[in-house]
């Protein structure tokens, strides 16, 4: 029996009967932010299981160029071979399990493990060892390659992968996402580049407040974020701002736009980007439906399931001297424990954008939400105290459970959309948290999931 197979412990079980009693209600059990139990189960059912990000294609753009990247809490080797192909490696040495890529990235035609120099072709194939005739002559090389990740996929450049087999192909994982992850990373032809090197930090907080936060949690701006509007580094006032529309993409997968009623009021258009650069957009693999939501878009911000979030707006770094500009980040919650994640964080420009246009986009970024920008550590705090709150001894004890409710029937004003033109279940006004229900609706039946059984995703 694998470990994915074992029953769920009492405490795992009751924690999640509470979530699954609770959501009607909109109700949460705090203690799924901090219990370590929960946490255990989470990297076997969830990241053991789900599709995650793991890299863009061109971080590795290269034949022989490699990153290492995390799928829960391990180590995997993305690597492109000699012929171009690309590969997820677990970064283990077949011999003793030695980690084998000793550094975050570069280019190599080899991995050779320190240990005993078993040496490994950038596909993973085992080439050789040390005086192999006398050591390991006649054994079968082809069965001691390194482990691959069960499937791997690129979509639009965003490269993903699974442990697990069984899982369904990745458009088929995102279900009706992938329609909103094709209106932003497929609104020009040519498609998107990283810009820099991904930003890397550690906050003490449970990975599902940063899923949770960017399936959708636009209210929060008015309050935490109010120093946006003070510098002038994001140009639509807060409850204009709340305007737009919450989508549950696909169980699991929410998304945010912010969008006027008025199909002709004036900008921002186009998530902020500049309005002749996106005049200049060969949109020619998105529908009309999704152009047109694109362009009368202020702020895109979504999460696919379980850990990958995505934020597109207009932002500036020094709103006196530079107007704002938009910024495309993508992001993984990566789990270290229950209380710990570390952040990755990377910037990303249309190839199309001119130099200059993808250095304004950069900076605005940099300035803003990132490690060192004016935003982002006003979110991480908040959330240290979610994970503090979430395995506290009081929360267990009191059965401590979190609102959920805005936008419920006879909550807020917030409505459902009939006539939304993209897949999934859409409401409009922001003043909504159905989108981060949805994100737990579906972790629950993940969790509650079979070994090969996979809950259906549409809504
Ligand atoms: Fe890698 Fe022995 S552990 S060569
Ligand atoms: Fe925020």
């Amino acid at each position: 029996m694998t470990t994915a197979e074992r029953p769920l412990s009492a405490t795992v079980d009751r924690l999640l009967t509470q979530l699954e009693e609770g959501l009607p209600e909109g109700e949460v059990p705090a203690s799924i932010f901090g219990n370590s139990e929960l946490y255990d189960a989470e990297l076997r059912k969830i990241f053991g299981r789900c599709w995650v990000f793991l890299a863009h294609e061109s971080e590795v753009a290269a034949h022989g160029d490699y990153t290492v990247r995390k799928i829960g809490e391990d180590n995997f080797i993305v690597s492109r071979d000699e012929e171009g192909e690309i590969h997820v490696l677990f970064d283990a040495c077949r011999h003793r399990g030695v980690q084998v890529c000793r550094s975050d990235s570069g280019n190599s035609s080899h991995f050779r493990c320190p240990y005993h120099g078993w040496t490994y072709s950038s596909d993973g194939a085992l080439v050789g060892a040390p005086l192999w005739k006398n050591a390991f002559g006649g054994m079968d090389k082809s069965k001691n390659g390194l482990t691959k990740a069960a499937q791997v996929r690129s979509f639009h450049g965003l490269i993903f992968a699974t442990l697990d087999p069984s899982a369904p192909p990745l458009e088929e994982y995102l279900g009706g996402m992938a329609w909103y992850l094709d209106l932003i990373f497929g609104l020009d032809k040519d498609g998107l580049e990283i810009l820099g090197a991904p930003q890397r930090f550690v906050v003490d907080a449970n990975w599902k407040s940063g899923s949770d936060n960017f399936s959708g949690d636009d209210y929060h701006l008015g309050t935490l974020h109010r120093s946006v509007w003070s510098i002038g580094a994001f140009p639509v006032p807060f409850s204009e701002n709340m305007m737009g529309y919450h989508v549950q993409a696909a169980k699991g997968h929410s998304l945010s736009f912010s969008m006027a009623e008025d199909a002709n009021e004036p900008g921002p258009n186009f998530f902020g980007f500049p309005e002749d650069l996106a005049e200049q957009f060969d949109t020619s693999r998105i529908s009309e439906e999704q152009l047109e939501i694109a362009r009368r878009a202020r702020v895109f911000v979504g999460n696919v399931f379980p850990n990958f979030s995505i934020l597109a707006l207009p932002m500036s770094e020094d709103g006196a001297n530079h107007a704002p500009t938009g910024v495309l980040t993508i992001r993984t919650w990566q789990p270290k424990g229950p209380g710990q994640i570390e952040i990755w964080n990377w910037f990303l420009a249309y190839k199309n954008m001119t130099a200059e246009q993808k250095d304004r986009a950069y900076r605005a970024g940099l300035g803003t939400f990132s490690v060192g920008g004016s935003f982002e550590m006003d979110d991480t705090e908040p959330w240290i105290t979610v994970a503090r709150t979430g395995s506290s001894v009081a929360a267990e004890v009191l059965d401590f459970s979190l609102n959920y409710q805005m936008g419920m029937p006879g909550v807020g004003i917030a409505s459902k959309v009939d006539d939304w033109p993209g897949p999934g279940i859409a409401y409009w006004t922001r003043y909504e948290e159905g989108v981060q229900r949805n994100l737990y609706q579906y972790y629950a039946e993940m969790m509650r999931a079979k070994p090969g059984e996979w809950p259906e995703n549409t809504l």
